[in-house]
């Protein structure tokens, strides 16, 4: 099981160190932790996380490897920051950034290249999912967004619903089956069987454990409850709970 904590624009710096300490005391056995701060905070969360077993990325990079692109981060600094991997095609960005699955394409080629592996976001949103489209979006973005020559070990997906996110609804476990049901067989057909696929969207303590016994989901993309420790610290022991009965 995975369990990613992705702060998006948040905390304040010296709450940040708070909850990375808080991360960094606890442990699950059979749990894989993940945090994206955000990119000013990479090498003070690679000091305070050293040792603990918890990986860092970036929650977004450029496409280009280096140049003249203010305000932009290269893959390869977030890897000098110490972060492994990067966050890509999150659905704030395609939607405030207009990030086309091309865009996340390319800056998936460009992450790999500069050494970091990827977990790329895709999800519909609630007109899609009335409409009936959830599935085929998904796929879509899954065709667009992940690049052809990429290898297992250098991939993650999160399946997050453009409507569950910040919301506090979650999809149903019959609706995340089906989807990550579908997003599995897609892997399966590029030879990525293998490859992790979160589930991200509200995530809470009071939700994981229901979320993490869906077939087919292997871990979260947390959002607001990742600035919780207390929180994320549960969502994780679900994991771990989960780990346990296999
Ligand atoms: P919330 O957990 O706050 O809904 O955010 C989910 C998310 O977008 C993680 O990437």
């Amino acid at each position: 099981m995975i369990i990613a904590a992705n702060w998006k624009m948040n905390p304040p710096l010296a709450e940040a160190g708070t909850l990375v300490a808080a991360y960094a005391a606890s442990s699950h056995d059979g749990v894989t932790r993940i945090l994206f701060p955000p990119a000013p905070y990479l090498v003070q969360m690679a000091m305070r996380l050293d040792g603990s077993g918890i990986h860092l990325g970036g929650q977004d990079c450029h496409q280009a490897t280096a140049g003249a692109h203010t305000g932009d981060v290269a893959a390869s600094m977030l890897a000098a920051c110490g972060a492994d991997r990067v966050l890509l095609g999150h659905s704030e960005r395609r939607q405030a950034h207009g990030e086309s699955d091309a865009l996340v394409a390319e800056k998936a080629a460009t992450a790999l290249s500069g050494g970091l592996s990827v977990m790329i976001c895709v999800g519909e949103t609630l007109e899609q999912r009335e409409a009936g489209d959830a599935e085929s979006v998904v796929i879509a973005q899954l065709d667009g967004s992940v690049p052809d020559s990429i290898r297992g070990e250098q991939l993650m997906l999160a399946y997050e619903p453009v409507w569950a996110i910040g919301t506090g609804k979650v999809a149903g476990v019959e609706d995340i089956a089906a989807m990550h049901a579908a997003i599995r067989s897609w892997l399966s057909g590029r030879g990525l069987a293998d490859v992790p696929v979160l589930y991200g969207g509200s995530v809470k303590p009071d939700n994981a454990d229901a979320i993490f016994a869906v077939e087919n989901v292997d871990g979260a993309l947390v959002g607001g409850a990742s600035l919780k420790a207390e929180d994320f610290d549960a969502i994780c022991a679900a994991a771990g709970r989960l780990v346990a009965t296999r």
